[in-house]
């Protein structure tokens, strides 16, 4: 039976992996510091530390206390705007990961998933956006945390042999069968969920005066089930490989909106507002490595991510 370590289990995307690879048949032990994460969305089966990364003793506790076969690290602060006030917090993403590595190799453990972003890609020029496109100046502190991280993972690999697996997620949504609630929204479906819910007056789409099929920007939404066993399948490869996690299926933020009214039967109040700051007008995956690599193909489309999203939120 193999032991994985997973790094932010309690949080959105790690609390449905952990349930995952339980399910897989996997051992798991979690650390988390709970900043955000949630103790009752993580299964009953795992082990868990609520240990922040940065904490070196106790995550020394974690690593002898279990024989780690491999980590899965989505532990990170991730709200981009906060990473252009407070460096100093974010900071703790890239001195966490270099903690993790230290006790990788002192522990023997060699293996890591880490969890990017397509934000690594900047303001892509072109999409698809394929693996080879080279990762570039990041627009904020979140996204060189990301490049950061690619970059000490590498070179651990070189140095110390670790293999890496770089998972590259486009835009995460849907529900996980465990009625996730975000407690603090950043991202569009929790955003639009807090508008159906009354907690927020409207929905603000940011630019509809972009060159796309309706104005507004388009996004390539992966679903959450879908993005977990796409990990579940990378602890099997044997090689460094860098991959990106999306359906390469544009949506627009419009689209969304109407196909949101469409799923939940709800109407929803939105405005347009001015452009973001450094937002492009398409961020689309190809996916092509990932389905190559791993056989995996997303199955979810947008509605169902809507359809589990509203679900979580409204009928728990
Ligand atoms: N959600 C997305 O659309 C998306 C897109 C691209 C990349 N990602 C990345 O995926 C990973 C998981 O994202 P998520 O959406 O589940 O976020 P999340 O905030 O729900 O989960 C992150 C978890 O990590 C924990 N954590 C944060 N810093 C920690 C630290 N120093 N020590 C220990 N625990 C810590 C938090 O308490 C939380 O439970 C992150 O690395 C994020 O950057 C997410």
């Amino acid at each position: 039976m193999k032991t994985i370590l997973v790094t932010g289990g309690a949080g959105y995307i790690g609390s449905a992996a952990v349930k995952a690879l339980i399910e897989k048949g996997f051992d798991v032990v979690i650390v988390d510091n709970l900043s955000k994460g949630k103790k009752e969305f993580v299964d009953d089966k795992a082990k868990f530390y609520e240990t922040d990364l940065v904490d070196k003793e106790q995550l020394a506790k974690v690593f002898a206390e279990n024989k780690i076969d491999a980590v899965v690290h989505f532990a990170a602060y991730k709200a981009v705007e906060e990473s252009m006030d407070n460096a100093v917090k974010y900071s703790d993403n890239i001195t966490g990961t270099i903690n993790l590595l230290n006790l990788m190799v002192e522990h023997d453990v060699p293996k890591i998933i880490y969890s990017s972003s397509a934000c690594v890609y900047g303001t892509p020029e072109q999409s698809p956006v394929d693996e080879d496109i080279p990762i570039s100046a990041p627009i904020n502190f979140y996204g060189y945390t990301k490049i950061a991280n690619e970059q000490v993972i590498a070179w651990y690999s070189k140095v110390h042999n670790i293999q890496y697996v770089f998972m590259r997620y486009f835009n995460v949504a849907g529900d996980a069968g465990l009625s996730y609630i975000d407690p603090d929204a950043q991202n569009v479906f929790p955003i639009i969920m807090e508008v159906l819910s009354g907690k927020r007056e409207k929905f603000i789409i940011h630019g509809d005066d972009y060159d796309t099929r309706d104005g507004t920007c388009i996004r390539d939404y992966i679903d959450i089930n879908d993005l977990v066993k796409a990990h579940i399948l990378a602890l099997d490869i044997n090689n460094n490989d860098i991959i990106n996690l999306g359906t390469s299926n544009g949506v627009s933020v419009k689209e969304l909106v109407d196909i949101t009214i469409e799923v939940t039967g709800k109407d929803i109040k939105y405005e347009v507002g001015p452009r973001r700051e450094g937002d492009p007008a398409i961020v689309v995956a190809s996916n092509d490595k990932a389905k190559k690599i791993l056989g995996w193909e997303p199955k979810r489309d947008v509605r169902e991510m809507i359809r589990t999203t509203y679900d979580a939120y409204f009928k728990g």
